[in-house]
Order: C-alpha cells, then sequence, then structure tokens
C-alpha cells in the first residue's frame, strides 16, 4: 500500500485540494526549516493571506526537524522514531470544517483505508476539551478516550504563530514488545504509539506571549509518514520499514559488516542523514558555515563521524544518494535529476572532514599520553568542539582502552557553549533570542517601514545590538551589529525581497535588513561612534530601484502564468534581488519552449504599455472583494496592500514596486527548471540585468564570429560545414586511392601482393584484397616505430600463408606463424625492410611457378 497515496487520494475524495510540498526552506526569516505540514498555510490560518477559493487543502509535506526543542538531531539513531527529515501527511481547514469532520475523516481513514485494529487504538484530548471527548465517544469507547494536558494536547508552531488544543490518535503496539515503566497510555515508553496529531487551532500567539483567536477556528493535522508505514509494514521501529531498510542494507554492503539492531545506531543515523543531506543540497541549500548551510554540514559530519565508528576510512555517503533516488525519487523526480552534482558535494566535503578526524585522533592520543584512568573532560569538549567529534565517539575509543571520561567538565563545557551560542544566535531560525526581542517589542513596539515613497530620512536609534543581539549603548568604529531605528526606510527582507543596504551618513554602512517578530532592524558597520538616542541620517542604496524593477516583474510574471498556463499556477517561492529574481510556483510539468517564450512576451508587452502602479491600504474585506492574489508564506503589514498595475496583475503585497511598469525596462526568462514535485521554477532578469545579459549574449555571439571568421554567424557555421564535408570526401578519396595503389603482379593465375603499407592496418588490408581477388597470395608489412607488423594471406593457390610468413619473418628478427590461409607475424628490426621483401617476392614466384 502506498500509504502517501491513499491519504492524499481519501482527502481529495472529503473535496480537499492536493498541494504540492514547498520547499525545505521556508520564506520565513525566524523558522529554520519546514518542520511541519501547516507551515506553508500558516499565513492563511493568521488571516495576513485570505482564504484559498477552496477551504480545503491536504499535502505531503517534507520537513526537516534539526534542532530546537525536540533535539531531533542528537537523538536520531537511538529512538526508534527520531528524524531530522521525514514526511508530513497532513488535511487542512480553513475556517471551514472543525472538530467534529477532523475527527471523523481521521477515525475513517484510520480503521478502513489504513484498516488499523480498532482495538488497539487510543485518543487523547486536551484537558478542557469536552467537545473533543463528546465527538469521539461516537467512535470509540469512553475509557479508550484520555485527557492530558497543555504539555501533550496543545501545539504550537514555534514560540509564536498559530496553535490551539490538539487530540492525538494512539497505536498500542502490544505489551510483548514493550513493558517498562513507562508504557502506560500517556507515559514515556514506546508501547503506546502516536500516529496522528489533529490540531484544532483557534489562537494565534504574539511574541508577547499571550494568545489571540485567529480570525476562523480552523483544522491542521500532521500524520508522521515513517511511522505509518512501519506500523503498517508490523514494524516496532521506523528504521526497519522498506523506507529505511534499503539505505541501511547499502551501508551494510559498503562496510561489510551485518547490521544488528541493538548495536546498529551508526547505520540508523546515516540512513537518516543521508536523507536529509540530499534533499536539502537537492533543493539549493549549500555546505556553509552559518545558518542553515552550517546546519546540514552538522548533519552530514554526525553521518561521517558514525560511518568512521563503523570502520569507514574514506568518503562513503556520496555511494548511498542512488539508493535514496532509487527509493524516493519516484515522487521528488529533482532527486534524480541533481543526484550527480549533488555527490559530487557531498563527497568534497566528506572528504574534507575525513581530514579532520585524523587531525582530531592525533589530539586524542596525544591526551592518551597524559591519561591515567580518567580521559580530560576538556580534551573531549575540545574535540566535540573543534573537530567535531560527538561524545559517543569518544567514549567509544576510550572503551576500547579501558579509559573512564571526566564527563561533569564535559556536561559544564557544553552549558556554557550553549548559552554562547544562544547569545550568538545569528538569525538563523533557532527561537532562542526571542527573549531579547521581547523586551524591545516591550520598549518600543514594532518600527515602522517609511520607505515605500523615500529612500532617505532622519531616523533615531531606538536601539543598539551587538552581533549576538546583546544590547548596546553604543557601537564603535568598525564594529558590527544590528540598529533598530525609530522609522526606517530600509526595506527588511521579506516577501522574497532581499533586504535593504545603504548608509546611516557619516556613521556606518548598512549591510542587510531584517524583519524580527515585527521588528525591522539593519545589520550595521561602524565607521564612526554611534550611540542610543543619536539622530542619523539614513540613506537607501540605489540598488533598492533596481530590486524594485525585479519585484514588480515577479508580479507580472505572476500573471502571466496564470494567463498562459492556468488557474492551478500558485507561487511557492520567490527571491527578488537587484540584478535577477526567482519564482517558484505550482505546475505539474517542465514549460514548453513555446510556453515561456509566450509568458516573456506577454510580461514584456504589459512592461511596454507603461502601466501606472496603484497601490492601495485596505482592509481585507475590501482586498478580497478586488480579486487580488495572495501568497503563501508572505507577510504583510498591519493594513493590507494591494498593488496593482492597471489590469494587468493584482497583489496582496508588502514590497517595494516601480511607479509604471515601463521602468522595468526589457524582461528575459534566463532558465526554467524544477524544484521539487509539482513545483517549477523560473529565472528571470529585468532592466539593467536584463541589458547586461543581453550585453554578454552579444559578446558571446562576437566571439563565435570571431571564431568562425563570418560577421554572420550561421553563414560562417554553414561555410565550417561545408568545409567538413569537403575534407570528409577528400579523406575518403585519399583512403580508396591508398589502397588502391597496391599493385599486383600475376603469377600463373594468382594475384600477388608483396608491399609496404603507410595507412591501415595489415589484417584488414589482407582481408580487403581476399574478398577483392579469386585467387591471392599476399604479404603486407607495416612499419610502427622500430617494429614491423606482418600479415600473409593465401586464397585458391598453392603456397602456405603460414609457411611462408615462417621463412621472412626471421629476416626482420621475429618469429610468427599461422594458418595456409593467413599468417601473422612482427618483427623487431625495421632496417632489414627492403631484404624482407625481396626474400618475400622471390619465395612466392618461386612456390607459384
Ligand atoms: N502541526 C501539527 C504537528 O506538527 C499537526 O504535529
Amino acid at each position: 500500500m502506498d500509504v502517501r497515496e491513499a491519504y492524499l487520494k481519501f482527502f481529495e475524495s472529503k473535496g480537499h485540494t492536493p498541494v504540492a510540498s514547498a520547499p525545505l526552506v521556508p520564506d520565513d526569516a525566524t523558522l529554520l526549516f519546514n518542520n511541519a505540514g501547516m507551515v506553508p498555510f500558516k499565513t492563511i490560518f493568521t488571516g495576513e493571506v485570505p482564504v484559498p477559493e477552496n477551504p480545503r487543502a491536504t499535502s505531503c509535506q517534507t520537513c526537516v526537524r534539526a534542532g530546537g526543542k525536540h533535539n531531533d538531531l542528537e537523538n536520531v539513531g537511538h529512538t526508534a522514531r527520531h528524524h531530522t527529515f521525514f514526511e508530513m501527511l497532513g488535511n487542512f481547514s480553513f475556517g471551514d470544517y472543525f472538530k467534529e469532520e477532523a475527527i471523523a475523516y481521521a477515525w475513517e481513514f484510520v480503521t478502513e483505508v489504513l484498516a488499523l485494529p480498532k482495538e488497539k487504538l487510543w485518543v487523547t484530548v486536551h484537558e478542557s476539551d469536552d467537545e473533543a471527548e463528546a465527538i469521539w465517544q461516537k467512535h470509540i469507547a469512553a475509557d479508550r478516550i484520555m485527557r492530558l494536558g497543555d504539555k501533550d494536547n496543545f501545539w504550537q508552531m514555534g514560540d509564536t504563530g498559530p496553535c490551539g488544543p490538539c487530540s492525538e490518535i494512539f497505536i498500542d503496539q502490544g505489551a510483548e514488545h514493550f513493558n517498562g515503566p513507562e508504557d502506560y497510555m500517556g507515559g514515556d515508553g514506546d508501547r503506546f504509539l502516536e500516529i496522528w496529531n489533529l490540531v484544532f487551532m483557534q489562537y494565534e500567539r504574539n511574541a508577547k506571549g499571550e494568545l489571540n483567536p485567529l480570525p476562523k477556528p480552523s483544522i491542521d493535522t500532521g500524520m508522521g509518514l515513517e511511522r505509518v508505514v512501519a506500523v503498517k509494514e508490523g514494524k516496532l521501529s521506523n528504521y526497519d520499514s522498506s523506507l529505511f531498510m534499503p539505505i541501511i542494507n547499502k551501508v551494510v554492503d559498503l562496510i561489510g559488516k551485518p547490521y544488528e539492531y541493538a548495536t546498529g545506531a551508526s547505520y540508523r543515523v546515516i540512513a537518516d542523514h543521508i536523507r536529509t543531506v540530499l534533499f536539502l543540497l537537492a533543493q539549493g541549500t549549500n555546505f556553509s558555515n552559518e545558518g542553515r548551510g552550517y546546519v546540514l554540514r552538522r548533519i552530514l559530519r554526525r553521518a561521517v563521524r558514525h560511518g568512521y565508528l563503523l570502520g569507514f576510512t574514506k568518503p562513503f555517503m556520496h555511494e548511498i544518494v542512488d539508493t535514496v533516488v532509487e527509493l524516493m525519487g519516484h515522487q521528488y523526480p529533482y532527486l534524480s535529476e541533481k543526484a550527480p552534482v549533488v555527490k559530487e558535494q557531498i563527497m568534497l566535503e566528506e572528504e574534507r572532514f575525513f581530514k579532520t578526524i585524523e587531525d582530531g585522533i592525533a589530539l586524542f592520543s596525544e591526551e592518551l599520553k597524559n591519561t591515567k584512568d580518567v580521559f580530560s573532560g576538556e580534551t573531549a569538549f575540545k574535540l566535540y568542539d573543534t573537530f567535531g567529534f560527538p561524545l559517543d565517539l569518544t567514549e567509544d575509543m576510550l572503551r576500547e582502552k579501558g579509559l573512564g571520561l571526566d564527563t561533569a567538565t564535559f556536561e559544564r563545557l557544553m552549558t556554557e557553549q550553549r548559552e554562547r551560542a544562544k547569545a550568538a544566535w545569528k538569525g538563523s531560525g533557532d527561537a532562542h533570542v526571542e527573549g531579547d526581542f521581547k523586551t524591545l517589542l516591550e520598549q518600543f513596539g514594532e518600527n515602522s517601514f517609511v520607505g515605500y515613497g523615500r529612500m532617505t530620512g532622519e531616523s533615531k536609534i531606538l536601539a543598539l545590538l551587538s552581533e549576538g543581539f546583546g544590547r548596546e549603548e553604543s557601537l564603535h568604529a568598525r564594529h558590527e551589529g544590528w540598529v533598530l531605528l525609530d522609522e526606517t526606510p530600509f526595506y527588511a527582507e521579506s516577501g522574497g525581497q532581499t533586504g535593504d543596504t545603504g548608509l546611516l551618513d557619516g556613521v556606518a554602512e548598512v549591510l542587510d535588513t531584517k524583519k524580527f517578530f515585527g521588528l525591522n532592524l539593519s545589520k550595521i558597520r561602524a565607521t564612526a561612534t554611534l550611540n542610543v538616542g543619536d539622530t542619523v541620517t539614513a540613506v537607501v542604496d540605489e540598488a533598492r530601484q533596481e530590486i524594485e524593477r525585479h519585484h514588480s516583474a515577479t508580479h507580472l510574471l505572476h500573471a502571466a502564468l496564470y494567463e498562459e498556463l492556468g488557474e492551478h499556477i500558485s507561487q511557492a517561492g520567490s527571491l527578488v534581488e537587484a540584478d535577477r529574481l526567482r519564482f517558484d510556483f505550482s505546475h505539474p510539468k517542465a514549460m514548453t519552449a513555446a510556453e515561456i517564450a509566450a509568458v516573456e512576451e506577454r510580461v514584456n508587452l504589459v512592461v511596454q504599455r507603461g502601466l501606472s502602479n496603484m497601490t492601495e491600504e485596505m482592509d481585507i474585506e475590501a482586498a478580497k472583494q478586488s480579486g487580488a492574489k495572495a501568497q503563501f508564506g508572505e507577510k504583510y503589514g498591519d493594513r493590507v496592500r494591494v498593488v496593482r498595475f492597471g489590469d494587468a496583475s493584482i497583489e496582496f503585497c508588502g514590497g517595494t514596486h516601480v511607479g509604471s511598469t515601463s521602468e522595468i525596462g526589457m524582461f528575459v526568462i534566463t532558465k526554467e527548471s524544477g524544484v521539487s514535485a509539482g513545483v517549477r521554477r523560473i529565472e528571470a532578469v529585468c532592466s539593467k540585468a536584463a541589458y547586461d545579459y543581453f550585453k554578454q549574449q552579444r559578446h558571446l555571439i562576437g566571439e563565435a564570429e570571431a571564431a568562425v571568421k563570418n560577421r554572420d554567424v550561421l553563414a560562417g557555421v554553414e561555410r565550417l560545414k561545408e568545409q567538413i564535408n569537403t575534407l570528409k570526401m577528400e579523406l575518403q578519396d585519399a583512403q580508396n586511392a591508398a589502397k588502391e595503389s597496391l599493385d599486383a603482379e600475376t603469377i600463373n593465375g594468382v594475384s600477388v601482393f608483396v608491399e609496404e603499407i603507410k595507412s591501415g592496418d595489415v589484417k584488414g588490408r589482407i582481408d580487403e584484397l581476399k574478398n577483392m581477388n579469386e585467387r591471392v597470395a599476399a604479404m603486407l608489412f607495416q612499419v610502427k616505430g622500430d617494429k614491423v607488423m606482418i600479415a600473409a594471406g593465401v586464397k585458391n593457390a598453392d603456397a602456405k600463408a603460414g609457411d611462408w610468413i615462417k621463412a621472412i619473418a626471421p629476416m626482420l628478427g621475429g618469429g610468427g606463424g599461422g594458418r595456409p590461409d593467413f599468417a601473422q607475424a612482427g618483427g623487431k628490426d625495421a632496417s632489414k625492410l627492403p631484404e624482407a621483401l625481396e626474400a618475400s617476392k622471390a619465395y612466392i614466384t618461386e612456390a607459384l611457378s
């Protein structure tokens, strides 16, 4: 049974629109990775984006959880259920149905489609949720329903965002397998396994921690695909299922040691991590030292270290990629497309890390010399921190030597480091420093963006923050940090539009601008001392103009795609920079060249019409009436902005735009490709970047003209083709001529050839002569360096090729022989060739006479 397909089909039959998985990197700076099925729909739940025409959706969302409060990364391998990468099945109601239907659908799917035995199922509801309990009693015995508190039955996306009480479905895996003290319903043991979480979305929690009601009660559910597949296959661990065993078996093949569950944590770590690494790389995240790329690097390294524990001493992860592609490429075709490049990336990263491991081992061995019984906690920490050795690797190496470890010191250093890491959070998504932002919000409220109409203005510095977001009173020349201005003309990265750069005149360069919980903060490098309370002149870099052109072009592109390809087009991601734009959208197959050309042309026609920007702020109801397109993942201000260019495009958007479409100048699509199943990507340029693109193309043509020596490239290429044809024919003639140049002498009706040839090979030429003549005796010689190749052939004549060659080859310092009709030999002394030719002729003349 294909659980993924069964789930989506089931909910489609209940009126839900299937939505393709959104990319793993969300359009939200406060979130590291897409970590739940509802993330792409967040702004619909909160009402920032209007509800789509069909308020029911279903999806199979790829998710990555690699840190944060679940500590998923460190648990992977050691539990039956933790993963860094997983797929979440979900059904969503945006203010449509609520608890009654959500519960009925879930029950029907679990008991009829999955056909899980009813007598093994249990459910939980929130302790305050009488309504859910009453609904459940229609389906399941009252004593199978448990009430639990906030910890278990209240779900929220992060520390902020949509949330609500939830209800979970459990399956009893049997006391015969699990019989620990925690193996009761509601305990921490594995006997009762949660398979599905139904969240009754009712609130949105803000940065101050307050709960505000959502516009309408909604439904978000999440079912872990890996768990359900394991349950269906009767496996007690996700890793025993058909989703993972082929990967584990591949590792077994590579290392040549058997896998056993009890001691196999390292195999499972590798099997989990290769999926995460492959998906992230294939979707365009690269290894790096910060942010998401750093998390990716840590995951790969963790897998490599476990490989090292198993005995791998050189890169191996890249060799597992194909196995994962075989398992998942059908569902996610971009995996196969990207596999060759991804393998290369993984191999290089592995190679680099294997070198570090060796250095770490050297440090370890050095420390061993100073160790009597207990290995230094400080060195273990250094191995962890600098060389990336996990504690279990170090402990394992110590175990082999029968040594202990000072874990207390290690733990202390780890705690200290965690504290430092919290302070040094770099906008990579873990919500650690929210506390600091909350204080800022309480003190100042959200600061307003005033840069729609202008590029400069006087602003007051409300707060200064260090790079790690600690509060500062001043920032000195050459130091980097963040500034909070009371009003800011700098646009903070959102909705795909990149953050503004520029100057705080005379005191700092502005390197980037980002939004954190409603605060527009600019990253700055001070050039003089700045103090809290100073008034500064903020100047946005001119690049903004080019950014605006690309942003408006994105809207026109979106509208053109909709017109050209149909109404199923919806935005799945967007990036707008000063010199390029990238637009991801749902569409089931690659666009044809004709479609791409038509879309490009539509956009250019609107550009040429010079339609004015008629942006309006309006209340949400009026905005919905206007028919404006809304986008997933986009954050809008307090009032809804609707950006409109005449009749060509109308969208909800908080970004900045051109005054007239004619400012876009020219629009060129440079690439169309796939990002994930059902999601296509268009890359395009406009304005100056389009001109640069044109110049580059013109230069290329110029180079081509020079190369073909013709001002008309096509004519030049034609001429070259003709020349090649002529040369080919001449070559053919020459080869034929060369063959014909062998002269026969006829002796008693037999054509005799004894010659040296310069081209072709002796054996081939002998065969040809035998084909071309009725009666023949031929011996051909060819000099290669100092060696001589000899072949002889006889057909319908009274001589033996083998004897003939035996008589001649020794003269050339060689030997050989063969059958009466064909023989071959090699000689080492080419200088004797004239004598050999002479002797060969004499031999055959005599034989035939
Ligand atoms: N969003 C809910 C979860 O992730 C369904 O558990």
